[in-house]
């Protein structure tokens, strides 16, 4: 089975991954790390040096690449994977879609550390921040909407990574 886990950044998609594949007992796959191998900089790097346009592309290249290989995993996805290409499309017919889902405002509160590793964020002073998250998210809502399950992460103790597990093994379930 594959699991893809969607949503905006900063919503904990790498630690709820690691959590969901040690539960489910599957390995754990970062889409953005496997995008870094794949062009041996960083994502910062690729916006910079070779633009968006250029890193959609790879993007769709390695989610394609997990989408055809016969690996089961937690693949945790960019923030904006599900809102290019077929990208969507190709997820929720070859695997289990979570959402994980934040208000904006704590997204804004997480991301001010970690803004500078994130270009499409790098340099927003607060509120400029919170104003952008919003709108950004709001964008995004159409497709994240389109997620099999959709779960809050404030506080995932042991009871609901548990609940999580058991609705993703019941929505594999229906998966060929
Ligand atoms: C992006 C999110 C990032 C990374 C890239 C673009 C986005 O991943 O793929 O910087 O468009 O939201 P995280 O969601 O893991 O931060």
């Amino acid at each position: 089975m594959k699991v893809f886990l969607i949503g905006y950044m900063g919503v904990g998609k790498s630690t709820i991954g690691k959590r969901l594949a040690s539960s489910l007992g599957i390995p754990f796959v970062d889409l953005d790390r496997e995008i870094e191998k794949m062009e041996g900089i960083s994502i910062s790097e690729i916006f910079v040096e070779k633009g968006e346009a250029y890193f959609r592309e790879k993007e769709t290249q390695a989610l394609l690449e997990m989408v055809r290989s016969s690996r089961n995993a937690v693949i945790s996805t960019g923030g904006g994977t599900p809102c290019h290409a077929d990208n969507m499309e190709m997820m929720l017919k070859s695997g289990v879609v979570v959402w994980l889902q934040l208000p904006a405002a704590v997204i804004a509160q997480r991301l001010e550390k970690s803004q500078s590793e994130r270009p499409l964020i790098a340099g927003l002073l607060p509120d400029a921040l919170t104003d952008f998250i919003k709108n950004h998210l709001e964008s995004r809502l159409p497709f994240y909407q389109r997620a099999h399950i959709a779960i809050d992460t404030r506080d995932i103790n042991a009871e609901k990574l548990k609940a999580l597990t058991d609705m993703v093994l019941a929505q594999g379930e229906s998966k060929p």
